[in-house]
């Protein structure tokens, strides 16, 4: 178990993560949809992320596509609530950002006002730049998120990698240089090869925090359900598996199950018992 301490008395800035471009120490960042998960990893993270992929791993939704407003606000609500020490940054989900700057403010506002989180995460690059500017002028940090942008997976085809012609890393530097000039505090580089995402983070001077984008980014993101092997309908190239609860889960219900089964559970001790008989005054 690691024994990393929170040197942090408060909880850790946008500001204090954009000052973490190009220092030695990776920025460390996990998402968290509950309360409880938000507390489990609080100390260990600089950054919590509610990720909209809270739709496929919590909801079981197909992609991230039909996930709302009001639901990532809950789920914000309580990692916020799990938390004291990790910034904590909200995704926009799908349809609540695109049409314009001034719906996008309204929402993102909501995301702020109702939940505590320190900022927002949006998906796009240079056409998105326009919004994300308005955003950081109106007072809300944005941090971006390029190359692999599962709330476009019916434009792009699909969750494969990008970046992997010379067009397409054009591209996508292009979209990581237009969000950083527009005011982002950080940059999520996201399935992309390690020679693309080496570029973006040597051409912007805010920090990358790449999800299958290399060691070459400022930080790193993995949604969690993957990290502990709780989230079994595939696991991408990008992750490396720390736990496997998804089995102890099992293992514990089958137990329990058996147990329940055999008249072994509940046993005396998890029974309430009788006040012992003795005469109280009060008793009478
Ligand atoms: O939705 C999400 O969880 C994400 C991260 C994994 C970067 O966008």
């Amino acid at each position: 178990m690691s024994t990393h301490k929170a040197p942090y008395k408060r909880r850790i800035t946008v500001p204090q993560i954009r000052s973490m471009k190009g220092t030695e120490s990776p920025i460390v960042c996990l998402t968290a949809y509950t309360s409880l998960t938000a507390r489990w990893l609080d100390s260990h993270v600089d950054l919590l992320l509610v990720g909209d992929s809270l739709g496929m791993v919590i909801y079981g939704m197909e992609n991230t596509l039909s996930v709302t407003l009001d639901m990532m606000i809950a789920h914000a609500a309580a990692v916020r609530r799990g938390s004291e020490r990790a910034c904590l940054i909200v995704d926009m989900p799908f349809g609540t950002y695109e049409e314009s700057p001034a719906v996008a403010f309204r929402n993102a506002a909501r995301i702020m006002s109702e939940s505590g989180a320190s900022g927002v995460k949006i998906e796009g690059g240079v056409e998105m730049a326009p919004t994300t500017r308005y955003l950081v002028d109106r007072g809300i940090p944005v941090m971006g998120h390029v190359g692999l942008m599962p709330q476009s997976v019916n434009a792009s085809g699909g969750f494969s990698a990008r970046g992997k012609t010379d067009l397409d890393a054009q591209r996508i530097l292009d979209d990581a240089k237009a969000v950083a000039d527009a005011g982002a505090f950080s940059i999520v580089v996201e399935g992309t090869v390690e020679p693309l995402a080496r570029k973006v983070t040597a051409a912007i001077d805010v920090p990358t925090i790449g999800i299958g984008a290399s060691a070459a980014c400022d930080g790193q993101i993995l949604v969690t359900e993957d990290l502990v092997g709780l989230f079994m309908d595939f696991t991408p190239k990008f992750v490396k598996r720390y736990a496997t609860l998804g089995e102890q889960i099992e293992d514990a219900g089958r137990r329990f199950a058996d147990d329940v089964r055999a008249r072994r559970f509940p046993a005396d001790e998890h029974v309430f018992a009788m006040k012992p008989a003795k005469a109280d005054a009060s008793d009478v």
